[in-house]
């Protein structure tokens, strides 16, 4: 598994002001999808390009087409809705498909309520969206969906991660597959709570709620 912190200004200060508290909720989901624009051009690098041949007005000459099967986008509902649109942003021909997990405040465990995923996902590669990774149990569940149905290239793209978190997923992927996280910062801790210190709250609450 491959982890990729984005070290970037502009990302930095989109992350503070998401990270304050008094950021109303309409600013916080303007802001979410800036911040995912930018990391999705950084989870973006390794997407596989083909060469083509093509005519400007003036010659031939090559470029590159992104590669059939189309990309996969996946949202994890609720929160990973919000980033949605910053991605497709960037990549308007990909497919999107929709897991809902939520956390169970009690024992932190994911609990699956929706899965909309195409049966083959063999020889595509598949973008995760879910701004945090806490404990680590959503993405991981998330992950196994993807690999049931044969993605072998995975790539999630978070707001924040807890290193808790980070390492349940490494010891859940092992090197089974081709794995990368990008996000926007690797926070000190979670809490008794399961919540990312210092982190940004409730990120489907403040986008939502
Ligand atoms: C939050 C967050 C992740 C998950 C992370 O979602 O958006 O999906 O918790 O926690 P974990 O790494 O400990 O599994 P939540 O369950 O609050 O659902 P929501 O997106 O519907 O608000």
């Amino acid at each position: 598994m491959r982890v990729h912190v984005a070290d970037h200004p502009l990302v930095a200060h989109k992350l503070t002001v998401l990270r304050q508290a008094s950021t109303p909720s309409p600013v916080f989901r303007q802001l979410t999808e800036e911040l995912v624009t930018l990391l999705a051009y950084e989870a973006t690098r390794g997407i596989s390009v083909e060469e083509v041949d093509i005519v400007t007005p003036v010659a031939p000459t090559t470029g590159t087409h992104l590669t059939t099967p189309r990309p996969m986008v996946v949202p994890i509902l609720r929160a990973g809705l919000g980033m949605l649109e910053g991605m497709t942003r960037l990549l308007p021909t990909a497919e999107v498909g929709f897991l809902g997990l939520v956390r169970n405040e009690e024992t932190l465990e994911a609990v699956t309520y929706a899965n909309r995923l195409p049966d083959d996902l063999s020889g595509r590669q598949c973008y995760l969206l879910d701004p945090m990774l806490a404990t680590g149990g959503t993405l991981v569940a998330a992950i196994d969906y993807l690999f049931e149905r044969g993605a072998r290239n995975v790539t999630c793209i978070t707001l924040l991660c807890a290193p808790e978190g980070l390492d349940t997923v490494e010891k859940a992927v092992g090197d089974r597959a081709d794995v990368t996280i990008v996000t926007a910062s690797i926070d000190e801790r979670l809490n008794e709570r399961g919540y990312i210190v210092p982190g940004l709250g409730d990120a489907g609450d403040r986008l939502y709620g």
